[in-house]
């Protein structure tokens, strides 16, 4: 097993916003299995990482590479794209993102929202799908609420049916963009038990978090960025119980009172 090709390896990446750059050389690794957090103060670069990595923003250096997959590039610099369209759908449908507000379509029932991408972008059989669909959201604690509107759910109700969108999509990882922020704290903690089992699953995660206990609970690795680079990182008992840089010391302290 141990020359099976990471999920994730990102290597070099560079990206910039016109002449604002933002990520200046990250590398950062997922095996199957892994839990990746990434910690920083707002700005950053966390989300702006993610997105890189499924590609949904471009980049102008260096390698993403999934499950040993080279993503294939044509130009360079701020020309530089992908240049295989069916590569690109490839990895972003086996990368399914959970975002911060959730993204839920408001006119679709929870049960077509999770079955709408399976169907409708991997184009598989409605009936399997719906089957899926159902024990997804059994498996996040909604089943229930299979026919409402997402605004007839709560935050943390909506954020879950997220979640069972993204597994639905059977990827080979999960990316999550600050998937508690948008949450009342009594609602978090439903969606951080799901993120949990997901974790102890065996699922491979990347997960963008404020949420300091999260990061500290579920990772096998953290990742602290600062101003585009990672400035510190490793397992999450060294990074938060011995931290070495002053900077990441200095977020640590203004996370635990904030
Ligand atoms: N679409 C964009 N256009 C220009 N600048 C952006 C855009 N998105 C993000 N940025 C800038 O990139 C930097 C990193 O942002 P982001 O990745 O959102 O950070 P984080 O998620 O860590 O808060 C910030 O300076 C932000 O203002
Ligand atoms: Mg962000």
């Amino acid at each position: 097993m141990s020359d099976t090709p990471p999920v994730i390896a990102i290597e070099g990446l560079h990206k910039a916003y016109g002449p604002l750059e933002v990520i200046k050389g990250v590398d950062i690794t997922a095996k199957r299995g892994d839990v990746v957090s990434l910690i920083g103060s707002s700005g950053s670069g966390k989300s702006t990482l993610l997105r890189c990595c499924n590609l949904l923003e471009d980049s102008q250096k260096g390698e993403i590479t999934f499950k040993g997959e080279p993503v294939s590039w044509r130009g360079s610099g701020h020309g530089r794209r992908p240049s295989d369209a069916k590569q690109v759908l490839r990895i972003r449908t086996n990368l399914s993102m959970v975002f911060q507000q959730f993204n839920l379509w408001a006119h679709m029932t929870i049960l077509q929202n999770v079955m709408e991408a399976p169907v409708t972008v991997l184009g598989r059989d409605p009936a399997k799908v719906e089957t899926a669909a159902r024990g997804y959201l059994d498996k996040v604690g909604i089943s229930d609420q299979a026919d409402k509107y997402p605004a007839q759910l709560s935050g943390g109700q909506q954020q879950r049916a997220a979640i069972a969108r993204a597994l639905c999509m059977e990827p080979e990882a999960l990316l999550f963009d600050e998937p508690t922020s948008a949450l009342d704290p009594e609602l978090e903690q439903e969606v951080i038990r799901v993120i949990k089992d997901l974790a102890t699953e065996g699922r491979t995660m990347l997960i963008v978090t404020h949420d300091m206990n999260l990061a500290h609970d579920v990772s096998d690795h953290v990742v602290f960025l600062h101003q585009g680079r990672i400035e510190e990182e490793g397992p999450p008992e060294t990074l938060f119980g011995a931290p070495k840089s002053e900077r990441l010391q200095g977020f640590l302290r203004s996370t635990s009172h904030g």
